[in-house]
């Protein structure tokens, strides 16, 4: 039996997590007989050559657990109610077809794998130039501050506060911190009734369609612009209007008139990286007002602005109540959170809060607690401060090796962001691109995929720079260079 366990130091988890494990997991699977004691701690202490008090611990751990029971004067016994309650085995084979099996074609009405959307390589953080877009940067995450949240959000107290069925309520404390820290900061004012928490901005957009979009209703979304938007409002399904796009981000004219709902990113268009000027948008407003429809502002990364002073949020300028906003943490504190946020006039967030009850209830009350504790510690705002000091200084080295190996490619943003949107010569493949970056070492995202017709330019792709360091982004880019050239002589 002792031969069953085998401990590394070198593991992640502890000497004792490892033993309760394995004796846990022998338990399960039979392999410790029921009518012997488990080996004295002295003896199996011995044995694995670890201290006798891990053992002592783990056993007392296990016997908590209900895994053993403790028989006086003659050890530690596994306890029989626990194989009871035993799973069936995994299955190792998979079970056979059947001729009758569902053609599962004909049962869908949706068909969202179809979509033309992106692909994010899993084994980015294994590529030594990942100008990829969207992920965080594992040196610059706030491992102790956000450790530091997590533990606290589970005291005793806190777990008494938020581990009961809250239906469709969001953290108080979580409310309180996007209404009086993040908001503030884009000019937005709002009561907690027109706050809604969300499983990252996407569920906020989700939402969105599903409450104001159908068959006969018109979204004007930018071209180019964020796919998922598109492809959330074609599944819907709704009409779509792809709206062109300048350096001033959506070009406002009379094509808006047929619209129902607009999908705009001002701050930091989507993907060209371009800023909205306040003239646009007052004339964004006054066009809404005059032709009745919705403006969904998606401000997905505007606390990365660190080259000019904010525009305020087209939220913060509506009068009319007619602007619909969605901010996220994902661009600042990490993408795997799934923390968004959703604000609109009350009778909007009470129905998209009856809607997400019926999709989720709300988004984990744990994770909500661990953001509020790292908002309202002002670790957010710490966090803030050395992202724009990075990025400005990646932005820099970008735009210095754009300029050296690709000229007039691309405009640097002037907003900051985490991204340059690049225009590769008009004969240029940035599909095949990718591709041979990629047995590079380097990853690029092919810019087709934002253009709304499938016969979009191929000559576009996007470099991110919030996971790539500094000193690796010159050489990342003379290696796109010297491709390019290769490719378009
Ligand atoms: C333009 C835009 N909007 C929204 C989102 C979704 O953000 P979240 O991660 O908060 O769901 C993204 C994600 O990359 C995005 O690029």
């Amino acid at each position: 039996m002792l031969q069953l366990f085998h401990l590394s130091p070198e593991k992640a988890a502890s000497l004792q997590q490892q033993l309760r494990e394995q004796i846990a997991r022998a338990i399960l699977n039979g392999n410790m007989p029921l009518e012997k004691p488990l080996p004295s701690s002295r003896k199996l202490a011995k044995q694995l050559n670890i201290a006798r008090n891990t053992v002592v611990l783990t056993y007392e751990h296990l016997l908590d657990d209900g895994y053993l029971l403790a028989r006086e004067r003659s050890g530690y016994y596994v306890n029989p109610a626990i194989l009871s309650r035993k799973p069936a085995a995994p299955r190792v084979e998979p079970a056979p077809r059947t001729q009758d099996a569902p053609d599962w074609s004909r049962h869908f009405v949706l068909n969202p794998s179809a979509q033309r959307n992106k692909i994010k390589p899993r084994d980015w953080q294994n590529f030594p130039y990942p100008f990829i877009y969207g992920q965080f940067d594992p040196a610059l995450f706030p491992t102790a501050n956000w450790r530091e949240c997590c533990r606290d959000a589970v005291s005793v107290p806190a777990i008494r506060d938020w581990a009961s069925d809250r239906l469709d309520n969001d953290d108080p404390l979580l409310m309180e911190q996007i209404r009086t820290r993040l908001l503030p900061r884009r000019g937005v004012w709002a009561r907690p009734e027109q706050i809604l928490v969300t499983v990252g901005a996407q569920q906020a957009l989700y939402i969105l369609a599903r409450l104001l979009l159908d068959k006969d209703r018109c979204l004007g979304i930018e071209d180019p612009g964020y796919m998922d938007v598109r492809n959330i409002a074609l599944l819907n399904p709704s009409r779509v209007l792809p709206l062109p796009v300048d350096e001033h981000g959506l070009i406002i004219d009379d094509r808006l008139a047929a619209c129902d709902c607009v999908y705009v990113t001002p701050s930091h268009q989507c993907p060209t990286t371009v800023t909205m000027p306040l003239e646009r948008r007052y004339e964004l407003l006054e066009r809404a007002h005059r032709h009745d429809f919705l403006i969904i502002e998606d401000d997905y990364e505007s606390e990365t602005n660190y080259r000019s002073n904010p525009t305020p949020a087209l939220k913060s300028l509506d009068r009319n109540e007619r602007v619909i906003y969605t901010g996220s943490l994902s661009k600042t504190l990490a993408p795997g959170l799934r923390v968004g946020y959703l604000v609109g006039p009350e009778p909007l967030i009470r129905e998209a809060r009856a809607l997400r009850r019926l999709m989720v209830r709300h988004p984990a009350a744990n994770n909500q607690r661990s953001v509020a504790l790292f908002l309202e510690r002002g670790y957010h705002d710490a966090l803030m401060m050395t992202l724009m000091q990075a990025y400005e200084e990646r932005s820099q080295a970008m735009h210095a090796a754009l300029d050296e190996f690709l000229p007039e490619s691309s405009q640097q943003p002037a907003f900051g962001g985490s991204c340059y949107w690049v225009k590769g010569p008009d004969n240029l493949d940035a599909r095949v691109l990718r591709q041979l970056a990629a047995e590079r070492g380097v990853l690029i995202e092919p810019g087709d995929i934002h253009f709304h017709s499938e016969n979009a330019p191929q000559n576009f792709f996007r470099l991110g720079y919030s996971s790539i360091p500094v000193e690796r982004i010159r050489p990342g880019i003379e290696i796109l260079a010297e491709l390019i050239q290769g490719l378009c002589p």
